[in-house]
C-alpha cells in the first residue's frame, strides 16, 4: 500500500517571493516525519525558489502544466526536460480550468500525459464532471470517457507512475465537497476502469480527490480506503491549513 499523497495545487496564487515566505513558515509547522507524501505545485514562476527552498525537504515538486513537445518555436510553452531541470518530479494535467479556459480536450490531454512520462514526470491527471453532467446521470460516462481519452495508449508499465485526481467541477472553489458517498462511488469506478483497461493493481496507483477539500472535511473524506490523498486548491494557500490537511491524511493510517 502506497502512503496517502497530498498535493496543494497554488493555481495562479503566490509571487516567487510570497512562495519563499510560504515554504518557511510551512516548514516550521510540518513534521519532516510524517508518512505522507505531500506534492506542491506553485505558478512556473516560484518553481525556482521553490526548488530552493525546499533542498533539504521530504517536499516534491510539481507543474500544474506543460507542453507537449520537448523543445521548439512554442512561444509562451514550457517543456517536459525545463521542468525536470527545475527539479519537478509531477505534473498537473488535464485540470477542469485548463479544460474550460483553455480548451484542453482529451486528446490534447493525452499528448501531453505521453511527453511528460517520456521525460520521467509523473502525470497528476484529473477527471471531474460538471453539475448538470451530474443531474443528467452521466457522472460515469464522463469519467469513463475523460480517463480513456486521457491514458490512451499508456502502457501498463508507465501507468504506475500515474495519479488520478477525481475533482468534480461543482465542488471546485464553491465550498460544496463532494460526501465521501459521492467521492468513494466515483473513486471506485475509477479503479474498476484501471483495473480492466490496464490490468494494473489498484493499491499501484493513488487516487485523489479534490473540490473544496480543507482541514474541516479532510478527516471525514479520508477514511474512505478509496480516497488515497487529496488535490487540494484554497485550502493548501495557508501554511497552517494546509499542514492540518496533511495531518488529516497522517491519523487516517492509524
Ligand atoms: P479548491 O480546493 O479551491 O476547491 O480547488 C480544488 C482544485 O481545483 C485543486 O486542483
Amino acid at each position: 500500500m502506497q502512503p496517502p499523497l497530498i498535493v496543494g495545487n497554488w493555481k495562479m496564487y503566490k509571487t516567487a517571493s510570497e512562495g519563499r515566505e510560504f515554504i518557511r513558515d510551512f516548514l516550521k509547522l510540518h513534521t519532516s516525519q510524517s508518512p505522507v507524501d505531500v506534492v506542491i505545485a506553485p505558478p512556473f514562476t516560484a518553481l525556482q525558489a521553490l526548488h530552493d527552498a525546499l533542498q533539504s525537504s521530504s517536499i516534491s515538486l510539481a507543474a500544474q502544466n506543460v507542453f507537449c513537445e520537448h523543445e521548439g518555436a512554442f512561444t509562451g510553452e514550457i517543456s517536459p526536460p525545463m521542468l525536470r531541470d527545475l527539479g519537478c518530479t509531477s505534473v498537473i494535467l488535464g485540470h477542469s480550468e485548463r479544460r474550460q479556459h483553455f480548451g484542453e480536450d482529451n486528446d490534447l490531454i493525452n499528448r501531453k500525459v505521453h511527453s511528460a512520462l517520456s521525460h520521467q514526470l509523473r502525470p497528476i491527471l484529473c477527471v471531474g464532471e460538471l453539475l448538470e453532467e451530474r443531474e443528467a446521470g452521466q457522472t460515469n460516462a464522463v469519467i469513463k470517457k475523460q480517463l480513456l481519452g486521457g491514458l490512451k495508449d499508456v502502457s501498463a508499465e508507465h501507468m504506475v507512475q500515474v495519479t488520478i485526481a477525481y475533482e468534480p467541477v461543482w465542488a471546485i472553489g464553491t465550498g460544496k465537497a463532494a460526501t465521501v458517498d459521492q467521492a468513494t462511488e466515483v473513486h471506485s469506478l475509477i479503479g474498476a476502469i484501471l483495473e480492466s483497461t490496464w490490468e494494473t493493481k489498484r493499491e499501484a496507483i493513488r487516487i485523489l480527490y479534490g473540490g473544496s477539500v480543507n482541514p474541516d472535511n479532510a478527516d471525514i473524506l479520508f477514511q474512505s480506503p478509496q480516497i488515497n490523498g487529496a488535490l487540494v486548491g484554497k485550502a493548501c494557500l495557508n501554511p497552517d491549513s494546509f499542514v492540518k490537511i496533511i495531518g488529516s491524511a497522517h491519523r487516517s493510517l492509524n
